[in-house]
């Protein structure tokens, strides 16, 4: 896994804006303005008002910045029509405010505000998964650099261990926790007693809990009394419960993926910033476990305009 690792101290700012090859595929023909405006979310194109042109700074620079690729790979991408600037097609010659507008990529909204910070923390047991506690117990916040001030996304139990994301990106934080996204999540899970082929068909089924059904899950037994679980719904300590409801209480928990983030080798109570590869596969995960919670796009749909 690439950056760096901490424990406590300043972090690395994310690294600045910088040409590199192009990374999201630019199709070889340009769209008509025709084309471009029939696949529009609104059915509108960027009509760019006279302040669009002349205020903020230039679209493909903050594409740019935001890891999209280079200034010409931003602007290739902009004259495909495949970049809008709230919800509307934007043309070249665009101007935003990267602290307002809500930029995106072929639906995918990107992290444009500077500033932003992406932790990764592998969580010990025994911290708590606030920003603050009552009853003062060690918190994830004091395992991070306090500025910019970042919080913790969704929630571990004190006793969970494993990766959590602390982020000040407000607009990811409420598309990673909001339930109709349903980013996936996976955990390894140490149970006591012999898992066997009826537990693990119950837990794919889902259980019943006193807040309902769970969804289904996916789930595998890597030794007799491990369990790894594959939920998205991210219930109130829904993954001992489920086990507890098979007859398998959990001893000890851990958290092995939130979506695309992986990284077995960061150690407890350490933590490293997001790559913007990294950054932008979490971006799509949400838009695209989104489409697939709602019916619309399964894995693999990856050819054209997602989601539409
Ligand atoms: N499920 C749990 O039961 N606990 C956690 O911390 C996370 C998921």
């Amino acid at each position: 896994m690439t950056g760096t690792r901490h424990r406590g101290g300043a972090g690395d700012p994310r690294p600045a804006d910088e040409d590199g090859e192009p990374e999201w595929p630019v199709p070889a023909k340009t769209p008509t303005p025709d084309e471009t405006a029939e696949t529009d979310e609104t059915g509108e194109t960027d009509a760019a008002e006279p302040a669009e042109l002349f205020e903020g700074e230039r679209l493909q620079k903050v594409l740019a910045r935001a890891g999209v690729g280079s200034r010409r790979v931003a602007e290739d991408l902009i004259d495909a029509g495949r970049v809008q600037v709230n919800g509307k097609v934007a043309v070249l010659g665009r101007r935003v405010d990267p602290e307002q507008d809500v930029v995106a990529v072929d639906g995918t909204p990107i992290g444009t505000a500077q500033g932003l910070a992406y932790r990764l923390l592998n969580k010990p047991r025994g911290v708590v998964a606030t920003a603050e506690d009552p009853e003062g117990r060690p918190t994830v916040v004091q395992l991070v650099p306090t500025e910019p001030r970042v919080v913790p996304v969704g929630r571990l139990d004190v006793d969970t261990e494993g990766l959590l994301l602390l982020t000040n990106d407000g607009q990811l934080h409420h598309r990673l926790t909001h339930p109709s996204f349903g980013v996936e999540k996976e955990y390894l899970a140490e149970v006591e007693g012999e898992l066997w082929p009826k537990d693990l068909r119950k837990l794919r089924a889902g259980v019943e809990l006193e807040d309902g059904m769970t969804a289904p899950a996916k789930a595998s037994s890597p030794a007799p009394n491990l369990l790894k679980l594959t939920v998205h719904e991210g219930r109130n300590r829904q993954v001992r419960r489920m086990c507890e409801a098979i007859g398998h209480p959990v001893v000890r928990l851990v958290r092995t993926r939130i979506g695309p983030l992986v990284d077995g080798s960061l150690p407890p109570g350490s933590w490293r910033d997001l790559t913007r590869d990294e950054v932008r596969a979490l971006e799509r995960a949400v838009v695209e476990e989104k489409a697939v919670n709602a019916g619309k796009w399964r894995p693999g749909d990856v050819t054209g305009r997602r989601n539409r």
